[in-house]
């Protein structure tokens, strides 16, 4: 059985990965992907920067390449993502007029989340707003639009692609020790933002871990998940050492959460991980699967 297989008999609706047109073309990179994993979000294609690099100039081809892997493949796609400070091209964060913004912020994603409407499972509408302590990120943005472009960017999106889950995502959101101020930020604002009508359905929570820092990953996703979205998910999971210990831990967060729909890891191989240097995923440089693997599967199939 493959790890999808086993996780979704256990009433989960996928365990997946990412990548890219790039690291698909790696090795054994998509036999891995067909064989394993139920889901894929593109790394790194659909991202503003990548796909508008220049006003109303759109750059399909890596992120139509991920949509047509998912569509022949069967996999589920989780779109990412529409809104984010980072990977964001000159001409959008140097906007200093409200109007402009909010037009330049609509038209992009009524044409990126248009051209895919039908096809995500799930859209990253926007990504890592909130800083540690719980406050509202910097960005362009927040700057010019105050909080009122979270209402911006979830309506349009629900225009362009009524079907696709929402999400708003964010890192340090996995143990209700040490990011305490940003789950409660997160989960106490989605929780108005829905209460004021915003289209939010769920709340993604990357992931990113440190060798030992998966055991608080259950409870805080239990937080978030009482905002009332519908739905959180594992989006973007390595954790540094990829003990199988810590791989177990942060799964069955997944499974004790009701809410909980999905898994996905970041990254196929450790070679092509964005943190390499701490071999933090499944498989090695080698396409081998890893410790983690086998005890992930033994988890899930009771053995
Ligand atoms: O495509 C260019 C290539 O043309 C150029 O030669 C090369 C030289 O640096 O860079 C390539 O672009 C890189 C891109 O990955 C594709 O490999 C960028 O420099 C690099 O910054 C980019 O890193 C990605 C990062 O997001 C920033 O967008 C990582 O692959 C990706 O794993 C990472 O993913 C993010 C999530 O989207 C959001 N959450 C955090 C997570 C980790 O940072």
């Amino acid at each position: 059985d493959s790890i999808d297989a086993a996780f979704t008999a256990k009433g989960k609706i996928y365990f997946g990965n990412t990548g890219d047109e790039g690291t698909l073309a790696q090795g054994q990179t998509q036999e891995i992907l067909n064989a394993n994993f139920g889901q894929i979000t593109p790394e790194n294609s659909m991202k503003w920067a990548t796909i508008e690099p220049s006003p109303g100039e759109f750059n399909w081809a890596g992120a139509d390449f991920i949509a047509d892997y998912a569509t022949t493949n069967g996999k589920i796609l989780r779109c990412h993502t529409l809104l984010w400070h980072s990977q964001l091209p000159d001409y959008v964060s140097s906007i200093t007029n409200k109007a402009e913004l909010k037009r330049a912020i609509k038209k992009h994603i009524r044409a990126v989340a248009g051209r895919y409407a039908g096809k995500c499972y799930a859209w990253d509408v926007v990504n890592e707003i909130f800083n540690d302590d719980g406050s509202f990120r910097d960005s362009v943005f927040y700057r010019v639009l105050g909080e009122d472009f979270v209402k911006v960017a979830f309506n349009a999106a629900k225009k362009a692609d009524p079907e696709a889950k929402l999400y708003i995502n964010d890192y340090s959101l996995d143990n209700l020790n040490w990011a305490e101020p940003k789950v409660t930020a997160m989960a106490s604002n989605v929780k108005k933002w829905i209460a004021a009508g915003i289209p939010i359905d769920g709340i993604g929570s990357q992931a990113h871990l440190a060798a030992g820092g998966a055991s608080g990953v259950g409870a805080a996703l239990s937080a978030l998940a009482d905002s009332g979205v519908s739905e959180v998910a594992i989006t973007e999971l390595d954790i540094a050492g990829a003990a199988p210990a810590d791989y177990e831990a942060a799964v069955q967060g997944c499974l004790d959460v009701e809410k909980c729909v999905g898994v996905t890891v970041w990254g196929v191989t450790d070679a092509q991980s964005w943190r390499s240097e701490d071999s933090p995923v499944l498989f090695d440089a080698n396409y081998a699967p890893k410790p983690a693997y086998t005890a992930l599967l033994d988890m899930l199939n009771g053995s």
